[in-house]
């Protein structure tokens, strides 16, 4: 039985997989599921809290006070490092990119309500040495007495991918009590952390399961890449390799659209037929490509080896409110 390394327990667990009846009668293809992993939380909500239940542990063992993490202006992931942080009395520090001066909306605005610090800092510093930077604050709040622990992008590392390694098994006891078997997991990949848990877990248990990672930025071979690093380090912890090769991680390339956190037209649409058919919400930068990217799949009969299909609803909403404006009612 493979040992996990500690985790904190912080997220509302096991999120609910609910059947998309509607939306897979039109399609008429395989049955659609979803993984509510939107409600972990409300401040928490979304996928990054169990990648934290993982990373925030480590960070207590080793007695600190701090959490240091970067992101976009938007990071659903920024935003969770700082509920978590006030949850537990620790102080939360975010790096966030942006090249403009921002509206106080959506994850950002909630970040300065839980009390985050915040440094800006430009897409070209966030590229080129985002880390660096991280380091520099957390030298300065070492300085200051405090012990900060830098969390990478997304939570995308070796001890972060063990949260969706456990929501794997947790998907497996709910087949169990539903008595169905999804053979295809799909979600959203931003940093590929996310995908590097279920990847692990299904390999190890030898689920016959295929996950299937939709990219939001970046493309399929930065993604593959991204995965097999992700991988390696988790190893480590657990002294457990999986045998894989690179070309099993799945990666559907072709719905970035018009880029990391931009809109098309289509995408906002269809995140407004589906809130109307299911009740739904995706958010914009990652479900609501990812889900339209499936659709799309679906429509072009790429998913018809496929009966069963589990969408993993990785969170985001907070991210639609500044995208208010390309709604029309
Ligand atoms: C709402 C949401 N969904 C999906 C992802 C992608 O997860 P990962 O970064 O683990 O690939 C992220 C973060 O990047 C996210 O915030």
């Amino acid at each position: 039985m493979i040992k996990l390394p500690e985790s904190i327990d912080l997220a509302n667990l096991p999120t609910k997989i609910e059947k998309l009846d509607r939306l897979s009668k039109y399609l008429n293809g395989p049955e659609i599921y979803i993984k509510r992993d939107d409600q972990t939380g409300s401040e928490f909500s979304g996928n990054k809290v169990r990648k934290l239940e993982f990373a925030v542990q480590e960070a207590l063992n080793e007695g600190c006070d701090y959490l240091i993490t970067c992101g976009g202006i938007q990071s659903n992931h920024a935003r969770a490092t700082a509920a978590v942080a006030a949850k537990l009395g620790i102080g939360s520090y975010l790096v966030l990119r942006t090249n403009k001066e921002e509206m106080i909306d959506g994850n950002y605005f909630l970040d300065g309500v839980l009390g985050a610090k915040i440094r800006f800092i430009t897409a070209e510093e966030y590229r080129e040495r985002r880390m660096e930077i991280m380091k520099e604050v957390k030298e300065e709040l070492d300085k200051k007495g405090h012990k900060a622990y830098i969390i990478p992008e997304g939570s995308s590392n070796g001890i972060g991918a063990f949260g969706y390694f456990k929501a794997m098994e947790e998907i497996f006891e709910q087949e169990k009590e539903m008595g169905i078997k999804f053979d295809a997991i799909v979600l959203a990949v931003g940093s590929g952390g996310t995908y590097a848990g279920l990847f692990y877990a299904n390999k190890y248990y030898k689920n016959n399961a295929k996950v299937y990672g939709i990219n939001v930025c970046d493309d399929e071979k930065y993604f593959k890449n991204a995965i097999n690093n992700i991988l390696y380090e988790s190893f480590q912890y657990t002294k457990e390799s999986i045998e894989f090769f690179k070309d099993e991680i799945n990666i559907i390339d072709g719905y970035v659209g018009k880029g990391y956190a931009l809109s098309r037209p289509e995408e906002i649409t269809f995140i407004h037929e589906l809130a109307k058919l299911e009740g739904v919400i995706l958010d914009p930068v990652y479900t609501g490509k990812a889900m339209y990217g499936l659709v799309e799949e679906i429509k072009k009969g790429n998913f018809k080896e496929h009966n069963n299909i589990l969408f993993i609803h990785t969170g985001g909403l907070f991210g639609l409110f500044p995208q208010k404006g390309m709604f029309k009612f």
